[in-house]
């Protein structure tokens, strides 16, 4: 049967402020916590200095160029594109009581240029970022005065933006807080599991008032979550590890379950008990968390497995999950391990527990390009990789999960969020950039700029 994904089915690419835009400090711009992160997401905090280097400070200088990738963007036939907002080129120490026009004005240029190509935003609100000041001054999510920034923050963006973007997301891969709780929920000093669950229920309730406000300030507005789909099987089919892969998935299928149904989970409850975390609410809280998300997104880029056996849990770091490696996948250089399957299960699991739209809003390879001698990109692996996937998409549609579109990871080659790498490349688009900040930052297409746009022309039959 030929491959024919559904007309309305959105095509395209995703991109974080953080990773791309550089300008770290134009138009009024305050820092972020990204900004003092120059190792990337799991790294220290290291104070700013003048003359110091944080190769986000440019990165790809999406700020300056954007009309040129946006342009190249549409060659490739993108319907959709996915970016963030820098929370602090709005509020820039976050607790201000007006938002800041020239970032707001950077944002409508951004969005104007999109629809000149008829692309269609997707926008993400919190994108492993926030304002340093809210760390500094506030002690990050750990305190409850966060959520009312955070929602001041959401409905300038919605009432400002409302025209023009219809589709937004509150916080990117939101689970992620209990691996890089810095980046996600603004805690620095090793944080206790105490204190990062409570964080994590303040940015739940943050997620539900931002719900609430999108549907009143954009009445054809949709909102989404986004959770890294950390998908984990069991290492062999003993009782004992089907359990276990079954208790670490509900550590990140927990933030889904409350955004998607409203309330905290029984087995959430249990596990609280049993370690002794105990959250301080507010009654307000649990009518905020009833505001459930339109649909669900997710990143979905590997998977792993899990086993009760503590001797064989030879664990390895991969981008945010501790997984035990399996045996019967390859993986990238980055030891990511390549599952296309996966997708497929992951759409169907979510799907089945949900019954709610999904959007799959990254998906990709990190690979070192290495341009031949006359330039060139031949990035084989790279269009195997995305073709193998969309495959599993189209089969998960069959299967009759409601799928309303892919925007790939990286459509152009940006700053990698682990750690801070340039020579980690995703994009369809070689950005001339190296790891030392040396490069001219033009802009070449690769091979598989070829290919993914005559997926997307074929609405895949290419595949
Ligand atoms: C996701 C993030 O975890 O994975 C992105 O939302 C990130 O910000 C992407 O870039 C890939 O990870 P990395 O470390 O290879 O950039």
């Amino acid at each position: 049967m030929e491959i024919q994904f559904p007309a309305p089915f959105l095509w395209g690419g995703a991109l974080a402020a953080n990773q791309a835009e550089g300008a770290y400090q134009e138009d009024g711009k305050g820092l972020s916590t990204s900004d003092l992160q120059p190792a990337g997401i799991f790294g220290p905090v290291v104070a700013r200095q003048p003359g110091d280097f944080n190769i986000k400070d440019i990165a790809i200088d999406f700020y300056h160029r954007y009309p040129e990738d946006i342009a190249l963007f549409a060659e490739m036939g993108f319907t959709c594109l996915r970016v963030s907002v820098a929370w602090s080129r709005i509020f820039p120490q976050g607790d201000e009581l007006l938002p800041n026009e020239a970032g707001l004005a950077w944002y409508d240029k951004l969005f104007d240029e999109l629809a000149r190509y008829n692309i269609q935003p997707l926008v993400t609100l919190s994108h492993y970022e926030m304002p340093w000041g809210l760390v500094k001054n506030y002690g990050g999510w750990a305190n409850r005065q966060v959520i009312g920034f955070f929602e001041r923050y959401a409905r300038a963006v919605f009432s400002r933006y409302r025209h023009k973007v219809k589709l937004w997301l509150t916080f990117n891969e939101i689970n992620m807080s209990l691996h890089a709780p810095l980046t996600g929920v603004g805690l620095e000093n090793d944080p206790s599991p105490t204190e990062i669950y409570q964080a994590i229920h303040h940015q739940l309730v943050a997620s539900g008032l931002a719900v609430k406000a999108c549907h009143s300030l954009i009445p054809q507005g949709r909102i989404g979550n986004m959770l890294l789909g950390g998908l984990l099987y069991p290492l062999s089919c003993k009782p004992e590890d089907v359990f276990a892969a079954l208790q670490e998935n509900r550590r990140w299928l927990f933030f889904g379950d409350v955004q998607c149904r409203g309330d905290y989970p029984g087995y959430m409850k249990r596990y609280f008990r049993e370690q002794g975390i105990s959250l301080q609410t507010e009654p307000s809280d649990a009518v905020a968390l009833r505001y459930t998300v339109d649909f669900v997104s997710f990143s979905y880029y590997m998977s792993g497995c899990a086993t009760a056996d503590a001797s064989e849990a030879q664990k390895r770091r991969g981008n945010i999950l501790d997984m035990v490696p399996n045996p019967h996948l390859s993986s990238s250089e980055w030891g990511w391990q390549i599952d296309p399957i996966g997708l497929r299960t992951l759409l169907n699991t979510l799907w089945d527990r949900y019954q709610k739209p999904l959007f799959i809003v990254e998906n990709g390879l990190g690979a070192q390009d290495r341009p031949d001698c006359d330039g060139h990109i031949h990035d084989d692996y790279r269009i195997r990789y995305i073709n193998d996937h969309l495959v599993q998409v189209w089969e998960a549609i069959n299967d009759g999960v409601e799928v309303l579109g892919y925007t790939y990871w990286g459509p152009i080659d940006l700053v990698s969020a682990s750690k801070a790498e340039m020579s980690k490349r995703y994009g369809f688009i070689y950005v001339d950039r190296q790891q030392d900040g040396s490069g001219t930052l033009a802009r070449r297409r690769k091979k598989s700029f070829y290919w993914y746009r005559d997926v997307i022309n074929s609405r895949g039959a290419t595949l």
